[in-house]
């Protein structure tokens, strides 16, 4: 039996075995293999990560300077492929130090794990209620190690759902440093049965939710408007730059086609982050959206407005930014910290605890988000992506370390955006240097 080009037990043959199949089976370019092909110990790490690895897909990891979070001067570690992400958000970082920086909280680690039960009885409902004390004690058990570290068991919302009259049990439970998933579930398997049994039903599955409602961060900043005055056209004061920037703002809150893309924006620079330590993209992404749609329309994650400037209040008027959003990460646990990739991140960022880490994620989303609307009400973006547009074509054109800013620069200058012209280009620089060279 085969699966397509590959046989049903790919997954149970070694590393080297895969790869070889791999290659054979699709024509792998060898630069294509280059691409994902780790060193061994890399290899081996896939392997222990994942089933059925082949490799690792090795997704640029750059670092955006310049952050200054809760008065810390930091460097925050970014995967993305996206080109203009991290210059994005190192810009940002400059502008808003200005301002003093961006400042930052976030709720304990609590996540809720969820049992369905079916058939309980309203009396069956009533034990379970009664019960929570014993309930929370089975869980701190299950949890010994989270408990010592001063986590655990944090309460029990019991409510029915309405169309399958489902008892929906939802533990909380504060998981400290971990993402959490591992812990949550291993709870829940382990108060299964007593749930059960209390409630008189059965339990169709139990699994932690990604909702993470009561694990949120937050960050906001605070700048005066005359910085921003350099920052627009010739003619566009600092006022009207902010102005724009707040009226983004009320945009996105009007418009769901518009928060989605401006939330986007935000994740942007919070998936970077979230990937670069391998904390879960898809759980963080998840709890996002739909806490942005809690209301039963999406909204912007991130909010401006202005303060002062009024004869009431005195002082230079400010632009005020902040976020609020669900944000459940681990500095420890799964891949996080356990991939050497991950800990060089970790370092980066002065080994933040699980909290601190959620709190410069989502100072780094305001910031990724303050960049892109700043670059969209002041002109647009495509500025700034066109110059990494020539950047790619000058490597496409084989433009290798400094030629690739060099032919960058003049495809930008003359904008003629093209490969054949970068080729040119290349050649004329090349020409130039070799006939330097030999004078
Ligand atoms: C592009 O990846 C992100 C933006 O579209 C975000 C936004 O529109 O706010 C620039």
């Amino acid at each position: 039996m085969s699966a397509g080009p590959l046989p049903e037990k790919f997954r149970k043959l070694d590393l080297s075995k895969r790869q070889e199949l791999i290659r054979e089976a699709y024509g792998v370019q060898p630069e294509e293999w280059e691409a994902i092909c780790a060193d061994p110990p890399l290899g081996d790490l896939s392997d222990i990560l994942v089933e059925a690895a082949i490799g690792s897909v090795p997704v640029p990891l750059g670092v955006a300077a310049g952050f200054l979070i809760d008065g810390e001067e930091l460097a925050i570690p970014m995967a993305t492929e996206e080109p203009s992400v991290i210059a994005a958000a190192t810009y940002a970082a400059r502008i808003l130090r200005q301002g003093g920086g961006l400042a930052t909280w976030a709720d304990e680690s609590v996540m809720s794990v969820q049992l369905f039960l079916e058939g309980v009885s309203a009396e069956g409902e009533s034990r379970l209620r009664r019960e929570q004390s014993r309930i929370g004690t089975l869980v701190d058990q299950a949890l010994s190690g989270m408990k010592a570290r001063g986590g655990g068991y944090r309460g029990m919302e019991l409510s029915r759902l309405r169309e399958s009259g489902i008892l929906a049990v939802e533990l909380k439970i504060d998981v400290r440093d971990a993402m959490g998933a591992n812990a949550l579930n291993t709870a829940s398997e382990s108060v299964r049965p007593e749930l059960e049994r209390l409630g008189g039903g059965v339990a169709v599955m139990c699994i932690l939710s990604n909702a993470a409602r009561d694990r949120r961060a937050g960050a906001r900043f605070s700048l005066p408007v005359s910085r921003l005055s350099p920052l627009g056209p010739e003619g566009m004061g600092g006022a009207e730059v902010a102005r724009r920037i707040v009226l983004a703002s009320k945009i996105a809150a009007e418009d769901e086609q518009r928060a989605v893309t401006h939330n986007k924006g935000i994740m942007n620079g919070i998936s970077a982050v979230v990937l670069a330590t391998m904390n879960d993209t898809r759980a963080v992404e998840a709890a996002a959206h739909a806490w942005a749609a809690r209301s039963g329309r999406c909204q912007p994650l991130s909010r401006y407005g202005l303060q002062g400037g009024s004869a009431q209040r005195a002082g230079e008027q400010t632009l005020e930014g902040e976020i609020e959003l669900p944000l459940a990460v681990g500095s420890l646990g799964g891949s996080v910290g356990f991939h050497p990739a991950s800990r060089l991140a970790l370092r980066i960022l002065g080994f933040p605890d699980a909290r601190r880490l959620s709190r410069i994620m989502a100072a780094v989303g305001l910031a990724q988000n303050f960049a892109a609307v700043l670059a969209l009400v002041t002109g647009g973006i495509q500025r700034g992506h066109m110059k990494l547009h020539a950047a790619r074509l000058a490597y496409l054109a084989g433009a290798r370390g400094n030629e690739v800013r060099r032919v960058a620069e003049t495809v930008a200058k003359e904008g003629r955006y093209s490969r054949e012209r970068a080729a040119e280009i290349l050649e004329h620089l090349r020409n130039g240097q070799s006939r330097e060279g030999n004078e």
